[in-house]
């Protein structure tokens, strides 16, 4: 098959794939470059960062799969996706926990202040009694969002001791007792927000997520509290985030992954603050979840390939039409 990989995927998975297809690389490429490979195209491999636009996919009148090497699918045109009937496969799982990890990474790091701890050592300063900092065991997580990323990161918040609380956007009764089985306690997004010492945000992007967590929120959060965001850029009001942290509000420390304006030159309002730590989107970015989902990429395509010259894969998820978009509508909270 003729393949496009518009983003940066693991190394080994574009050989191996380039031993049976036609692979291109553009993943340094310009719009322009893209846009003129489009029309061969069958198959598109990509992640964040790229717009999978109506235009995009207009210019590739061959084209019948998009393999979405991640979780997110805020970046692609649902609804032309769907009016065409593409086959759209994400692969979320081997993301997931890396994602789920590193929320923990980022809440050891504000919690005990190793950022600052660690820079007074590189300008020859010992300020040991300084960085007096907190432990995560008895503190109260909350997750916007349990679903896939972020029940692993509950789980692993009920390792570590602490109280585990979350909101999903559709609460049943049914699913808060599911839930309460594992000690996951289902509530209102309010009192999440409300109780939580330690805020982890696990939602998509979509218009009901966008600016989620705004100045209403940080008025209502904890005294001493932490905001972790390795969702999306756009579901934290940076600019009501900053106004928390700067005009002694209650919030103690942020750490974001993901940020309104993404890429190379775009600075974060957040930039001059002590108390944030940022980071380039890379959640997802562990070797081994890469491998992962590399190993996936190349299945997926493979049985793709077969379904089309009517072999059916045994055993494999991959569905025909648009079965997979409809499965993407069922998860909405990773
Ligand atoms: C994802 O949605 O899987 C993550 O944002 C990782 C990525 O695509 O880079």
């Amino acid at each position: 098959m003729k393949i496009l990989i518009a983003s940066p995927i693991d190394m080994d998975a574009v050989k191996e794939l380039a031993k049976n297809h036609d692979v291109k690389d553009v993943t340094t490429a310009t719009r322009e470059e893209i846009n003129s490979q489009m029309p061969d195209c069958e198959v598109l491999v990509f992640r964040s960062g790229i717009d999978i636009s109506a235009e995009l996919m207009e210019r590739a009148p061959h084209l019948k799969l998009l393999v979405r090497a991640g979780s997110g699918i805020d970046n692609i045109d649902m609804i032309y996706v769907r009016e065409r009937g593409l086959e759209l496969v994400r692969i979320p799982e081997p993301g997931a926990q890396a994602v789920a990890e590193m929320a923990f990474a980022f809440m050891l790091t504000l919690s005990r202040n190793l950022f600052k701890a660690d820079h007074s050592m590189r300008q020859g300063k010992w300020t040991k009694y300084e960085h007096e900092g907190y432990l995560l065991k008895n503190k109260t997580l909350g997750i916007v969002g349990v679903g896939n990323i972020g029940t692993r990161v509950a789980e692993m918040g009920l390792v570590w001791g602490m109280k585990v609380i979350g909101c999903i956007e559709h609460l049943t009764a049914e699913r808060k007792s599911e839930f309460a089985q594992k000690n996951i306690s289902l509530m209102d997004f309010d009192d999440v927000v409300s109780q939580a010492d330690y805020l982890s945000i696990h939602v998509p992007l979509k218009d009901s997520t966008r600016n989620l967590i705004g100045a209403e929120e940080f008025a209502k959060m904890k005294y001493g509290s932490y905001l972790i965001n390795l969702a999306r850029g756009g579901i934290v009001d940076e600019l009501a985030l900053r106004e928390g942290l700067v005009n002694g509000g209650r919030i103690r420390a942020a750490a974001l992954d993901v940020h309104k304006n993404e890429g190379a030159g775009k600075l974060s309002p957040l930039v001059n603050l002590p108390n944030v730590i940022l980071t380039p989107h890379v959640g997802a970015m562990a070797v081994d979840a890469q491998r992962e989902i590399g190993r996936r990429a190349i299945d997926i395509i493979n049985d793709f390939e077969k379904s089309q010259r009517g072999i059916q894969p045994a055993g494999r998820r991959v569905g025909t039409g648009p079965l997979n978009v409809h499965m993407i509508q069922e998860v909405d909270n990773d």
